[in-house]
């Protein structure tokens, strides 16, 4: 998505350890118009595929997630995270470990929101080392529902994340995939 990619260039920073920051218009202060056009592209990529409901982490994965819920007409739902859980009998629950962070977290989804009939869309902003993208899978299987795609506004083509989901089989599609931030310069995959 050539927009995308060209104000990954104008105002992404890059910083020491391969991180992009992007809060200008991704992370923190967020460009509306922008994630309109990245909902428009992420419904007209998986518009065949019968979605009943897209899916993201809170909380940078729900502005993207948010749009193409609306280009799609069906509901957005964010898992939450929680440090640790107890009371879980109603929710879908899955650990999460940020490499990055160096913390574990669960993310959960009440088990009203999801059932068997439903077919859902993955969507996150950053596409790492997958562990994020690896929780909902979980949670999908434990709630019986199909995952029809996931969609990454940003992918870090260099990290484990991309292979992880080739190996589920399931369709990925990113709007910008970098294939290096060597240098403090963003190389996109050809
Ligand atoms: P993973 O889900 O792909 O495994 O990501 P990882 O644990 O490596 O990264 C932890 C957090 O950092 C995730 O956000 C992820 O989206 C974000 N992240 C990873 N690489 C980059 C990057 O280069 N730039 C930016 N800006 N973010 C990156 P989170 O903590 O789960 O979510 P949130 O609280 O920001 O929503
Ligand atoms: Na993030
Ligand atoms: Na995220």
């Amino acid at each position: 998505m050539d927009l995308l990619k060209k104000r990954i260039v104008e105002d992404g920073t890059v910083l020491p350890g391969n991180v992009l920051k992007v809060d200008n218009f991704l992370n923190h202060q967020v460009d509306t118009k922008l994630m309109d056009e990245i909902g428009k592209e992420f419904a007209k990529l998986f518009e065949g595929e019968k979605i009943t409901k897209v899916v993201t982490v809170e909380s940078s994965g729900i502005a993207p997630a948010l749009m193409t819920a609306l280009h799609l007409g069906v509901p957005l739902i964010f898992a939450r995270k929680h440090k640790s859980l107890t009371l879980t009998d109603n929710l879908y629950t899955a650990t999460v470990y940020s490499y990055t962070k160096r913390v574990s977290n669960d993310i959960s989804v009440d088990k009203r929101f999801l059932n068997s009939e439903d077919r859902i869309l993955i969507i996150d902003d950053f596409l790492a080392n997958g562990q994020a993208v690896q929780g909902l899978l979980e949670i999908a299987k434990v709630a019986n529902v199909q995952v029809a795609g996931i969609g990454i506004v940003i992918e870090k083509s260099f990290q484990k994340g991309r292979s992880m989901i080739e190996k589920t089989g399931v369709r990925l599609e990113s709007l910008a995939r970098i294939a290096s931030l060597e240098n403090q310069k963003v190389t996109f995959v050809e």
